[in-house]
């Protein structure tokens, strides 16, 4: 049995993590891949719940590192779908560091991906038309990320368009 469609909030995932020497490079500061690797499976979390299937990354828009974030803190991550369209959704992720002695969190990165529902041939699958409801907040989040999905699908035009040469 199918589950109801559910709601952006419903969407939700919170997850930590704490920063260990394998995530480090020599400066003791967490690699930058490793924080897009925990920011790729925070969201994947989140598009699984909203599509109710399996799903695929198909984009990561930029990266800004804003805060270096040192070995022993802890990463907090805090994704959320912001809009679905046909098989594709923007998935937000927010991320702080925390310091686990004084408690003090700094906003170090924040991220917009885009993950594809699949069908069990690994093609593109219909998902749930997106609700935002009458959360203000929602319904803001909604309308820029469909700003930010016509500057990613220009891009992607015009790089597949290089490909052809
Ligand atoms: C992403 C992928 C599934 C798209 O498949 P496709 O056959 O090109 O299908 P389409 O062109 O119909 O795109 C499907 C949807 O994805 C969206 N999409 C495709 N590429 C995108 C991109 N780079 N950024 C944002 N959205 C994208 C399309 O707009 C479309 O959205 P919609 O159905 O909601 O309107 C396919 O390119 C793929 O499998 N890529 C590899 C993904 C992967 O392996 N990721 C892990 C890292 S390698």
């Amino acid at each position: 049995m199918s589950r109801p469609v559910l709601s952006p909030r419903d969407t939700r995932v919170e997850m930590t993590q704490i920063v260990l020497p394998t995530h480090t490079n020599n400066h003791g500061t967490v690699f930058g891949g490793q924080i897009a690797a925990w920011i790729d499976i925070c969201a994947a979390v989140s598009a699984q719940r909203y599509s109710q299937g399996p799903v695929v990354t198909a984009s990561i828009d930029q990266l800004h590192f804003m805060a270096a974030v040192k070995q022993g803190m802890i990463v907090i991550l805090r994704s959320q779908v912001n809009m679905a369209w046909r098989s594709s959704m923007e998935i937000g992720v927010r991320i702080e560091a925390e310091d686990p002695i004084t408690g003090r969190r700094e906003h170090c990165c924040s991220a917009y991906t885009t993950f594809v529902a699949l069908d069990d041939e690994g093609h593109p699958r219909p998902i749930a038309p997106f609700d935002p409801g009458d959360d203000p907040e929602a319904r803001r989040r909604a309308e820029q990320a469909g700003m930010r999905r016509q500057i990613r699908l220009e891009m992607r035009r015009r790089r597949q368009a290089a490909d052809r040469g």
